[in-house]
């Protein structure tokens, strides 16, 4: 199976589990029925929650809070890679206003239907989830003023193409504002290989100086990580258990390697997208091909 039917199906099924009345045993709400993980627990302020359908904060798969990090400001068109169930997308789309647009971009059906119905449930109408992959992000170049993202980039096989295109969607001076799982030194090859493991987001993550240089090969300035969760080995015990892995064997070797964080980076304001179609169809920000 190719990985990206397997991350499908993974998160097809767990957005089925919220349709039917649970919870994707991973989400924010985790907690309310015995599920604890912690790299996907906790992640937001009751605050923030409150003011969304039930099934949104059931589904969140996130592994940070990239609404509660990111600067958004009235008006602004925010994308969202790999929206899920929809929790980013529509706090996202209350902070912009109806001045502004949120849109969510997702590949798996399952989840972009629980998304369009969380927010016909949260009767927010500045939002469009729109189905496709973070590897191919069928929006135009230099139309998108911050592109967020939780617990996703780590899941692609193809992480400097969507670097790549996150940097052609978005307009000089916009803003990357992601959160995902890194890890820190040498993570076991073994561990790297597992298949459901990279689906849980241990084995696709990047380390962090990985990160910035792809970043910084993309085109990207002002690039920090700043951790926001470092786990340690109780907690990799019970995510890795989650996953069927035989934790004894690799805990040793995983012990403070790994943490959720937030990635941000900015496209300068001097940029110009690389490609365009030929000298008569190119946006304000792009170069013509010779
Ligand atoms: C870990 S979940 C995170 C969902 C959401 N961001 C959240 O915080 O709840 C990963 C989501 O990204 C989607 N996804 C994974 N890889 C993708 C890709 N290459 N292109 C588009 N969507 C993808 C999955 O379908 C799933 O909905």
């Amino acid at each position: 199976m190719e990985l990206k039917d397997v991350v499908k199906e993974k998160y097809g099924q767990a957005a089925l589990r919220v349709n039917a009345g649970g919870s994707s045993c991973c989400g924010a709400g985790a907690a309310q029925d015995g599920c604890r993980d912690p790299i996907t627990s906790n992640l937001y302020e009751a605050s923030q929650t409150g003011e969304l359908p039930q099934e949104a904060v059931l589904a969140s798969l996130g592994c940070g809070n990239p609404t509660a990090l990111a600067e958004l400001h009235e008006g602004e068109i925010v994308l969202d890679l790999g929206s899920g169930g929809g929790i980013d997308v529509l706090l996202s789309a209350r902070r912009v206003g109806s001045t502004g647009k949120a849109y969510g971009l997702d590949m798996t059906d399952e989840m972009l239907a629980l998304a369009r119905e969380n927010q016909r449930k949260a009767g927010v109408e500045n939002v469009e989830f729109l189905k496709g992959e973070i590897e191919q992000i069928p929006l135009p170049d230099s139309s998108v003023d911050v592109v967020i993202s939780n617990c996703v980039i780590n899941l692609s096989g193809d992480k400097d193409r969507v670097l790549r295109e996150v940097f052609r969607v978005l307009k000089p001076g916009g803003r990357f504002a992601v959160s995902d799982v890194v890890t820190r030194g040498e993570v076991p090859e073994g561990v790297r290989q597992n298949m459901l493991l990279w689906v849980g987001c241990i084995a696709g993550a990047l380390d962090d100086y990985q990160y910035v240089a792809k970043l910084a090969k993309a085109g990207f300035e002002g690039i920090s990580i700043e951790p926001t969760r470092v786990y340690n080995i109780a907690d990799a015990r019970a995510f890795l258990t989650e996953q069927g892995v035989d934790v004894d064997a690799i805990a040793p070797q995983v012990e403070g390697k790994f943490m959720s964080a937030f990635i941000r980076a900015v496209k300068p304001l001097s940029a110009k997208n690389e490609t365009c179609c030929g000298p008569s169809c190119c946006g304000p920000n792009e170069t013509p091909k010779e």
